[in-house]
């Protein structure tokens, strides 16, 4: 992959730039002499993006962004596990070379997470718009004033990381000229949100694009034992979130090639090494000081189960990751409960995204299993 691909993404056989550059792209006054419109798309990470042209292009389809004479086009939504890219497929997206002309009122950006303040996230779109939402009495009147000034705009709206219905449907403001995206790790977010029929679940990467990514954040690592390089994307079983952590830890030992060398052993080899891969940027819902672990990324999945489903979750441990599957008797049989019990608790993990169904059996990724045993450990069951 060259330089520049990494900021490309092919649609349809075209080849589109995405803009670069820090924060918010502000774009001057517009045709209509208005104030300069909103672009609020964070950036992209910095290693860019790679192996998802044809999720953009699923999402530009169902986006209908291919005609804008195409009006009430319903919401989409991305969902998938935790760190699996739902974020920076969006921001992809956003940052599309012809959003700007595309939807020239602007790009509106809101992040929820697991416990937003919708007033003030609402009142960021307001000012954003160039409407006070100050006076407005509650949420429901701010989404109203936001749904009638979009009425007649053109923009792109994306909610990102929605956890809860009620909270993502204040911020279906779009008019008929709008579109909006979404992304969730809850199924019945998205299907509630968007329809099952416009919701894309989001995968790992290909083990060419896993590779890549790697290659890009590590390229020591890669080219000194690409075989390696290769197990160790199957260890993490390419997900995305994974492969960034180990990458940025492998460059960090790029200069002492026998220590770069011990830690992709290790990565390969060890259960805690893979779990304790540290994430320099703060994310949603955990505190800002303290330096992010895959653990604790996953670990907002599992804590909002109840008690009794957390412990089920650890436990799950002792049926293996990916590529392990069991099946419903077994989960009754080592949670010690009913079937029929088994099968809500198992429906309750399909939903926060712990596991998949494949066939009549079910899933975990590894990187979860892992995760799950030391739970277990850690409850001493
Ligand atoms: N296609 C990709 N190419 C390169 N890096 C990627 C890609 N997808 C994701 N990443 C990296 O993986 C990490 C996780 O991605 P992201 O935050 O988009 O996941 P997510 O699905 O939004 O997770 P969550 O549910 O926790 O919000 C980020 O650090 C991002 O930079
Ligand atoms: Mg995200």
């Amino acid at each position: 992959m060259t330089e520049a691909a990494k900021y490309q993404i092919t649609i349809h056989g075209n080849v589109y730039d995405l803009a670069t550059g820090d924060g918010a792209q502000v774009v001057p006054i517009d045709k209509r002499n208005r104030a300069a419109s909103p672009f609020m798309t964070p950036p992209l990470p910095p290693q860019g993006i790679h192996g998802r042209d044809d999720d953009l292009t699923q999402v530009y389809d169902l986006l209908a962004l291919g005609d804008e004479e195409t009006g009430d086009v319903p919401p989409v939504a991305l969902r998938g596990l935790g760190g699996i890219g739902k974020t920076t497929l969006a921001t992809a997206l956003g940052r599309l070379n012809f959003v700007p002309s595309f939807f020239p009122d602007g790009v509106l950006w809101v992040a929820l997470g697991p416990s937003p303040t919708v007033r003030l996230l609402l009142d960021g779109w307001g000012r954003a718009l160039g409407v006070d939402l100050l006076p407005e009495r509650d949420e429901a009147a701010c989404r109203d004033r936001l749904r009638a000034v979009l009425y007649h705009r053109r923009a792109l709206l994306i909610v990102d990381d929605v956890w809860d219905v009620a909270q993502g449907q204040y911020f279906l403001v779009a008019g008929p000229n709008c579109r909006t995206l979404l992304t969730t790790r809850e199924t019945p977010v998205a299907y509630a949100l968007a329809t099952r029929e416009r919701t894309l679940r989001v995968d790992v990467l290909k083990p060419v694009a896993a590779l890549a990514l790697l290659r890009r954040l590590a390229p020591e690592a890669v080219t000194s034992d690409e075989r390696a390089a290769q197990r160790l994307c199957e260890r993490l079983e390419y997900l995305p979130l994974a492969l960034t952590l180990a990458g940025r830890l492998l460059a960090v030992e790029a200069d002492v090639p026998a220590r770069m060398q011990r830690m992709l052993g290790e990565l390969i080899e060890r259960r805690e090494a893979r779990l304790n891969l540290l994430q320099a940027e703060g994310r949603l819902g955990l505190t800002e000081e303290e330096p992010v672990s895959l653990q604790a990324i996953l670990g907002l999945s599992v804590n909002r189960l109840d008690k009794v489903d957390q412990e089920r979750f650890a436990m799950a441990s002792v049926f293996g990751g990916d590529p392990l599957t069991w099946e419903i008797n077994a989960a009754a049989y080592v949670w010690e409960c009913s079937v029929i019990e088994a099968e809500d608790t198992v429906a309750r993990f399909i939903q926060r995204g712990l596991i998949e169904r494949r066939g009549e059996r079910y899933w975990m990724h590894a990187l979860l299993a892992d995760y799950a045993a030391e739970l277990m450990e850690e409850m001493g069951l």
